[in-house]
């Protein structure tokens, strides 16, 4: 099958987000589809699959004219989606989410379950997913939920599957283990279109790179024909600085001391174990770990969303082991959450709101009595522009940014302020490379202010790149301390997977 996308033009009141956007995939070939954040590639990809109807263009398939009225019609056409944010039911099994929808009905009508296992076990089998039809949703990793999508696509006969953002929610060894999955798909002759901001991923994996800028394909290239910086500089228009510049840390008094803290689940099982460490003023600490060896909860321990079984948290030398998220917040904490729809944003509000969320009652926009709106405006115009944000009014509601965009609302706003300790979890998940550069570049200042910085990150490139000493966490316990410049990849992600390196005492 040969999938045309031409001439694709699509906008939203004040926005072009696509603008005659022309693209080709065919069967047995890897198209990645990268751009900055705001783009459009994600809006493409809906008009693909029929969630939004172009305002011109036309998509053929095998040299045919199509319309889709839904994703119905571009589903019956063979074309497979896998969002970012899944449409999984938690409480269902395996095999039930997959055959939501298809449902292979008994004599009665009622749901033959045993038809779906089946229908399961034969995908899983074919393609390398390994998955359990009985295993209930919640209680599946992340890596494997998105396998349950897989299957789901493959079931209605996809001929092209689309995978937005696939990577930016799963560890490292899950993001080999799916290359290997889009690989069998390729050999079973299947087209992929694959979108990421991981420039090494689209390198790795693609056969052809498309790139976007601002609605418009820039450019094609191939894996042999570019590399990180040629490709960054497409997507960005500019030269992107790749690694992080930053002077030695010139560390002062701690102004984080965790000591002795334990934190456990609903379900009493430890998951902080008795950690201490401390972030010094002027430092950057970073946390490198496989997502679910505690990380989550520490922050969430550290910045008040969650209870301390025992042990104590110290800011600048007052313990907040019991502080509220809002004083730790007025003494000076920043946090940039790692779920930035649930934990971040409010997205039904504007994004000048949002930007000012937590500082709309401070003496700066209010009186008291009623808020200054043009300062709140003024305000968030200029963080809109520091961010590059990309948005044509401060008044949109924050849902209507795209991904990576929202997520700049957030490190704006959390660290526009006088700050002693900064907590940023996943800080770029989701963001382009430019703008990687611009937040890692306000990191790195926010430090030589004076803040302690603590990031924690499941992308260890960006852990090494930003660190002043790294902490790796595994099962719930700080396993080693490191220094990144005298420590390689390899050690750290050793220590990762719970051994040591050669030579290290154990
Ligand atoms: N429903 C909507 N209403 C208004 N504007 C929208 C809507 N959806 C997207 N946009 C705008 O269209 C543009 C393209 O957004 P899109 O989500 O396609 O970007 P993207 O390339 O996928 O970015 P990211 O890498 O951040 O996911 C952005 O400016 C976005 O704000
Ligand atoms: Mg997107």
């Amino acid at each position: 099958m040969r999938l045309d996308l031409v001439d694709i033009t699509k906008s939203f009141p004040g926005v072009l987000a696509n603008d005659r956007v022309s693209l080709n995939v065919s069967s047995g070939e890897v198209l990645a589809l990268i751009g900055e954040n705001g783009a459009g590639k994600s809006t493409l990809m809906n008009v693909l699959y029929g969630m939004y109807r172009p305002d011109s263009g036309e998509i053929r398939i095998d040299g045919q004219p199509t319309t889709f009225q839904s994703a119905a019609d571009a589903i019956a056409a063979g074309i497979g989606m896998v969002h970012q944010h899944f449409m999984l039911v938690p409480v269902f099994s395996v095999a039930e989410n997959v055959v939501l929808g298809v449902e292979p009905t008994g004599a009665l009508g009622s749901l033959d379950i045993a038809k779906a296992r089946q229908m399961v076990k034969e995908v899983s089998d074919k393609y390398h997913l390994d998955l359990d039809p009985d295993a209930l949703i919640e209680n599946l990793p992340v890596g494997i939920q998105q396998r349950v999508e897989i299957v789901k696509v493959l079931l209605r006969d996809a001929k092209v599957v689309v995978f937005d953002e696939p990577t930016a929610v799963l560890t490292p060894s899950e993001i080999l283990e799916f290359f290997e999955i889009v690989k069998s798909l390729v050999d079973a002759g299947k087209g992929v279109v694959f979108i990421t901001h991981k420039l090494k991923e689209a390198l790795h994996i693609a056969d052809r790179i498309a790139v976007l800028r601002r609605g418009t394909v820039v450019g094609e290239t191939t894996p042999t024909q570019a590399d990180e910086n040629k490709i960054a500089e497409m997507m960005v228009g500019r030269p992107v600085q790749l690694v992080v510049s930053k002077n030695s840390a010139q560390p002062g008094e701690e102004v984080l001391s965790v000591s002795d803290l334990t934190v456990l689940d609903p379900d009493g099982r430890t998951v902080v174990d008795d950690i201490s460490f401390a972030v010094r003023r002027g430092e950057i600490v970073g946390i490198a770990g496989v997502q679910g060896n505690g990380q989550t909860e520490l922050v969430e321990t550290l910045t008040g969303l969650r209870a301390a079984n025992n042990g104590s948290v110290r800011l600048g030398g007052d313990d907040i082991t019991v502080a509220s998220p809002r004083l730790r917040h007025e003494m000076g904490m920043a946090h940039i959450p790692e779920d930035r729809q649930r934990q971040g944003l409010v997205v039904g509000m504007s994004i000048a709101q949002n930007l000012v969320l937590t500082r709309y009652h401070s003496p700066e926009f209010s009186n008291g009595v009623s808020m200054d709106w043009g300062k709140v405006h003024d305000v968030s115009e200029e963080l809109v522009k520091n961010y590059d944000v990309r948005t044509n009014d401060v008044d949109n509601l924050a849902s209507t940014l795209s991904g990576g965009n929202q997520q700049k609302v957030i490190v704006a706003r959390e660290l526009s302020r006088d700050l002693r300790l900064a907590v940023a979890s996943q800080p770029t998940r989701g963001v382009d490379v430019g703008s990687i550069e611009y937040i890692h570049s306000q990191i790195v200042k926010e430090r030589d202010a004076g803040t302690a910085v603590l990031i924690v990150s499941t992308e260890l490139d960006e852990v090494m790149a930003l660190s002043d000493r790294i902490l790796v966490m595994y099962r719930g316990k700080i396993v080693a301390e490191v220094d990144p410049k005298k420590t390689s990849a390899m050690d750290i992600g050793l220590y990762m997977a719970g051994s040591k390196p050669q030579g290290v005492a154990s």
